[in-house]
């Protein structure tokens, strides 16, 4: 498990570099739901399962004051590299989402690209309680997640990008075990380096699928002030991405 963030973090920007192009417009987006759902204004942000800090790095580019925590040592250090390299003053934290113990310190807490999905029924709960905790009063969570229901195939997808000299070719399919709602994800990452030798790395993470009902209820229980949005509206029936937006 979590390959993806150890032995493939210095190319998970490779990889998801289309998504990094849109960041500035889901940025945009979480501006809104501060300014409509936060009661205060939002200076002090805590960026969980923060990764190589894609968003964490725009959020702090537009001056918040924003501190990126993470499982992955091997994804900060792409983080800090990063955030040096553009001279931002970000503070990054090793550390599990869960065993955070912040008292009312931020304005904000954010978990982008759908990083609530590794915590399951109970472990989520965990998770309301630390962001609770860390949250000043009126303060917001915010929380992107996709919708697995949505028809299509659940073959294999294949794309490929370049990072420097290396060409990498990758290939992601999922198995869905519907009765417990579990996502096993698959990808299959092959670099193609310019000697013509091949090195290959597979991905096998489990995931925990929430439809936006459920979420809603459970986030129901720890916030005073729960919505489910859409993909950068209010939520709509074909929406692809919800936005979890609780307030405590
Ligand atoms: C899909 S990536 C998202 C990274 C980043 N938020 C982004 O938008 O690019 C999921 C991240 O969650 C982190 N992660 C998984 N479980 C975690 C936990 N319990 N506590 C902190 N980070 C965790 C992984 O290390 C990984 O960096």
């Amino acid at each position: 498990m979590h390959e993806l963030y150890t032995v493939l973090a210095e190319y998970y920007d490779a990889i998801y570099r289309r998504r990094a192009k849109r960041v500035s417009r889901e940025i945009d987006f979480v501006e809104e739901l501060f300014q409509n759902e936060a009661e205060g204004e939002v200076r002090k942000i805590l960026d969980l399962a923060c990764g190589t800090g894609i968003p964490t790095l725009e959020l702090a580019r537009r001056g918040y004051q924003v501190t990126g925590l993470d499982l992955h040592e091997e994804m900060l250090a792409v983080a800090r590299r990063k955030a040096g390299a553009e001279g931002l003053d970000i503070e990054f934290i090793r550390g599990n989402a869960l065993g955070i113990d912040f008292e009312e310190e931020f304005d904000a807490v954010t978990m982008f690209f759908s990083s609530i999905m590794y915590f399951d029924d109970s472990a989520i709960q965990e998770l309301f309680n630390s962001v609770k905790r860390t949250l000043r009063p009126g303060g917001v969570f915010v929380a992107d997640f996709p919708c697995w229901f949505y028809g299509g195939s659940d073959g294999p997808i294949v794309w490929d990008e370049q990072k420097g000299d290396e060409r990498l070719v990758i290939t992601d399919w999922r198995e869905v075990e519907p009765a417990f709602q579990k996502l096993h994800f698959k990808r299959l990452v092959q670099v193609l380096k310019p000697d013509g030798s091949v090195k290959t790395f597979l991905v096998n993470d489990e995931l925990n699928i929430y439809t936006p009902r459920e979420m809603r209820l459970l986030a129901e229980k720890h916030f005073r002030k729960v919505k489910i949005y859409g993909d950068g509206h209010e939520l709509r029936p074909s929406d692809r991405r919800y936005w979890l937006v609780a307030v405590k």
